[in-house]
């Protein structure tokens, strides 16, 4: 099968941004993680981080037309924000599971709307770089089920 990981706006400075917040673990050590595991599964494996949102709409879009089955996404800051990605997921109708490194529910009020997690297969939030561990073995176990 072949899995889409998407991570918003700002994740690329993971490591140095607040890292009492979101830790000391990297986007790419993240990344590499993910991809070694999802491979040696069997699984075809692509991540995208971009700090614009129709970049991560376009590649929502262009999902559909390149076969993939299960989308992990951190949406970041558009978590709060994007009707537009939101749209996007409905749209290609690819099951997906929402990501977040720190657990938005304790964090300000605002972060506790998600645009997202209604249509998620299920939210993994508050475990740090661990969080993507966790939704992947979810990912895999599904994807394990389905094939
Ligand atoms: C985040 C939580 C969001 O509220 C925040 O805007 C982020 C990261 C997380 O992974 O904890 O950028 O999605």
């Amino acid at each position: 099968a072949k899995l889409l990981v998407l991570h918003g706006p700002n994740l690329n400075l993971l490591g140095t941004r607040e890292p009492e917040v979101y830790g000391r673990t990297t986007l790419a050590q993240i990344d590499d993680d993910l991809r070694g595991r999802a491979q040696a599964a069997g699984h075809g494996y692509d991540s995208l981080q971009s700090n614009a949102e129709h970049v991560l709409v376009d590649r929502v879009q262009a999902a559909r037309e390149d076969g993939t089955d299960l989308i992990l996404i951190n949406p970041a800051a558009f978590t709060h924000t994007s009707v537009a990605l939101r749209d996007a997921l409905a749209a290609v109708a690819i099951p997906f599971i929402e990501i977040h490194l720190s657990n938005p529910h304790r964090r300000e009020e605002f972060r506790r709307t998600s645009y997202f997690s209604d249509l998620a297969l299920g939210v993994v939030c508050g475990f740090g770089a661990d969080s993507y561990r966790y939704a992947l073995d979810a990912a895999l176990q599904r994807l394990s089920h389905s094939s």
